[in-house]
């Protein structure tokens, strides 16, 4: 992708089914509101003149139970907008909580994207806590700003479930929610900024956690599609919903009371109902209309909705509201904006009754087709009428009340008329998908700026990773370090040779030790160092450490039955406990007085220890997990990142350098090696330079040619 000066936007969104059409809303738990969301936050950000790109990521699934489309690896939704599709874990369709044994490969999956764009992004922002937990990885990979939006948060549902009697274990094994937990404490402690909805979320649902920061949340509410959610036009027809919903009437022709929501207790219908019947002026102005999903046969459903959905036609027939109140049995996502026309038409009012409501998207959606709205006092509505100025709060369990205020509202022609405009440009002006990324933008722009260098604001740091197509990988003792002057001719031919050059360092130092040396020497950040002799990888000036390379390298490895195994063996000694890592454990060691490697390690292997050992100078001995070197870590991170083996250099002076010099790679030997290296003269992918230190280095760049077109000579 051409370097443009918009905005490169990475959105992710792991789970559920994403397409740009015919989204299948509702078809499962994790397919529903934030689906749409993302989607329409996507489509609105690539429509503004200073975005370049938008890709929001996803899990690709290919699986026969669901349609073909979800397999596509790329969709584009709208012009410089896309859903890239990744592959996560098995290929089947899995629901949300047990995606997270696969979420690092994902994140390495959009590595490669990022790549394939060949372009850093700008800010990457995660939804909901597994997309939230690789926009961690990512934007750290990248050091990129990280944007969070929770959609929902994992103490308020683990809450709500101990509250219906779960207990803990089950709330566990069904939704590994305490890994949801800690996922979501790792995003606050590293979002740039947080988006709510609701400032009420901001209050009493992040306070929840650990790492809340009130000052870095942002109340942005979503915007709504007001390309579907408008007043009936002149000359608009009554669609047929009309028929569906009218057929219960005596009289069609009074005003209609709406209610639209899941059959859902928390819901509280069964108020609306009541506060309706026992109020005998308003069951004269008005009909009432209880829309609560979608049915077949009550009798079948599940417990909840089943309990709601009797309770309300019970309360019909005691009340005896025939006639009086239509409560339809089907109707379609597509008609929902003509329900919110119709009651519009009939001069009527939406009520939402929940007993907490902490956004209201109906609300939103009944304010922009011109309904005038009566809600329950709580987050969502309260922010909503502030902004639209049109309609009541009222308490939810407080019936008469609920019937007061609707009669009020009914009975006055010209305030209906007023409140119902206002609520049309309300939303206009605060709940347009404009309106949104607009504020959105800005937010993105203030934490570009912030993490800039002051002086120079939009060139802050970016990883060279991502764009790069080789790689220059120095071991620091002996080799980058030793001659000044042939260092500061290394540095310069760096710096001068572009960012799709990357800089990384490998080294038995660990990572603080590592970035102190480099300092002192005035070498620039590398992009990433391998350090603890391969055991750990960081990237970045934040130095953010490869975590899966971690678990990757645990595989069999015991440090306390190898020192135990150890003890007592001449001529080694620990060294200090700070060059004691999580992943290695090193000895100093005297080759007159120890016996020969080879032994040490026979006798490891028979007392079911398994060990990568490391001899480096006649005086070190490392010991590594089985999957751990410079050279392993070295691959991996090729693999990682896509960049071929045969275009990184890699230059060494000792033995803990010999597996990342062996194999594909360009290998450069500087000519101060020490003997343990002699074994690898003679291979055609490792060249043994005359210069000493960084002088043989950069005769090993001059060798293969490797700030051009990188040529391997034949001997
Ligand atoms: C570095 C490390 C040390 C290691 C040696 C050889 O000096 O600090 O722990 O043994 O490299 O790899
Ligand atoms: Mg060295």
């Amino acid at each position: 992708m051409a370097e443009k000066k918009g905005m490169y936007i990475v959105l992710v969104s792991v789970h559920g089914l994403m397409r740009g059409h015919n989204i299948e809303l509702g078809r499962d738990a994790d397919t529903g509101g934030q689906t749409k969301y993302v989607i329409e936050l996507a489509r609105a950000l690539a429509s503004q003149p200073d975005v370049d790109r938008v890709d929001l990521m996803t899990r690709q699934v290919i699986d026969a139970k669901v349609d073909s489309d979800y397999a596509e690896p790329l969709e584009e939704i709208a012009s410089n907008a896309y859903i890239v599709r990744l592959p996560c874990g098995p290929r089947r369709y899995l629901r949300k909580e047990v995606l997270w044994p696969h979420l690092d490969s994902f994140s390495d999956q959009a590595l490669k994207h990022v790549r394939r764009v060949g372009r850093v992004p700008d800010v990457v922002h995660g939804h909901y806590a597994d997309g939230g937990y690789v926009a961690v990885q990512l934007s750290g990979l990248l050091e990129v700003p990280l944007i969070f939006t929770g959609h929902s948060l994992g103490q308020i549902k683990r809450q709500r479930l101990m509250d219906r009697g779960m207990k803990t274990a089950s709330i566990e094994n069904q939704y590994h929610i305490s890994q949801r937990i800690e996922a979501e404490e790792q995003i606050l402690d590293n979002a740039t900024f947080v988006v709510a909805s609701t400032q009420q979320e901001v209050d009493e649902q992040y306070s929840a956690y650990d790492n809340y920061n009130p000052n870095n949340m942002v109340v942005i509410p979503p915007g709504i599609d007001l390309q579907r959610f408008y007043p009936p036009k002149r000359g608009w027809q009554q669609p047929p919903f009309y028929d569906e919903v009218t057929r219960f009437f005596k009289n069609k022709n009074k005003p209609m009371i709406l209610a639209l929501s899941r059959p859902d207790v928390r819901k509280n219908i069964s108020a609306l109902i009541r506060a309706y019947a026992e109020n005998p002026s308003l069951r004269e102005m008005a009909n009432l209309v209880v829309i609560a999903g979608s049915r077949e046969n009550i009798m079948t459903m599940e417990k909840g909705p089943r309990r709601v959905l009797t309770e309300i036609i019970f309360l019909i027939d005691y009340y005896d509201l025939y006639g009086h109140v239509a409560y339809p049995k089907h109707h379609l996502p597509d008609e929902v904006p003509d329900i919110y026309k119709i009651i519009c038409k009939s001069r009527g009012v939406f009520v939402n009754p929940a007993l907490t409501e902490p956004f209201g998207l109906t609300l939103l959606e009944a304010a922009a087709s011109g309904v005038p709205i009566v809600a329950t006092q709580d987050g969502g509505p309260r922010d909503i009428i502030a902004n639209c100025k049109n309609g009541t709060l009222v308490d939810p369990l407080n019936s008469d009340a609920i019937g007061d205020a609707l009669v009020k509202m009914l009975s006055d022609k010209t305030n209906w008329s007023k409140l119902s405009k206002s609520g049309i440009n309300g939303t206009r002006r605060c709940y347009s998908w404009n309106a949104h990324v607009s504020l959105y933008l800005k937010e993105i722009k203030k934490a570009i700026a912030k993490s800039g260098d002051k002086n120079k604001p939009r060139e802050y740091y970016k990883s060279r990773l991502p764009t790069a197509d080789r790689m220059l990988v120095c071991d620091i003792d002996n080799t980058l370090i030793g001659d000044e002057k042939a260092l500061k001719e290394l540095l310069y031919l760096l710096e001068h040779a572009g960012q799709h050059i990357g800089f990384g360092v490998a080294t038995g130092r660990r990572i603080e030790s590592a970035k102190k040396i480099l300092k002192k020497h005035g070498v620039p950040m590398p992009d990433f160092f391998i350090t603890s002799v391969g055991c750990e990888i960081h990237y970045g000036p934040k130095s953010i450490e490869d975590m899966r390379w971690k678990r990757h390298i645990d595989y069999r490895w015991g440090p306390d039955a190898l020192c135990k195994a150890m003890k007592g063996i001449k001529g080694l000694k620990l060294q200090s406990t700070e060059e004691q890592r999580q992943y290695k454990v090193s000895y100093f060691i005297d080759p007159d007085k120890a016996p020969p490697i080879r032994e040490i390690v026979r006798d490891l292997r028979k007392n079911n220890i398994h060990v990568n050992v490391i001899y480096s100078h006649q005086a070190y001995l490392d010991f590594l997990p089985v999957r751990a070197s410079k050279g392993a870590a070295l691959r991996y991170f090729a693999d990682k990142w896509d960049i071929p083996v045969e275009h990184i250099l890699v230059a060494g002076d000792s033995g803990n350098d010999e597996e990342m010099l062996r194999g594909e790679t360009l290998g450069v030997v500087v000519g101060n090696y020490s003997s343990e290296l002699k074994r690898l003269k003679g291979r055609e992918r490792i060249h043994f330079a005359d210069g000493d230190f960084a002088r043989g280095v950069v005769e090993g760049i001059e060798y293969y040619d490797f700030l051009g077109d990188i040529k391997v000579p034949q001997n």
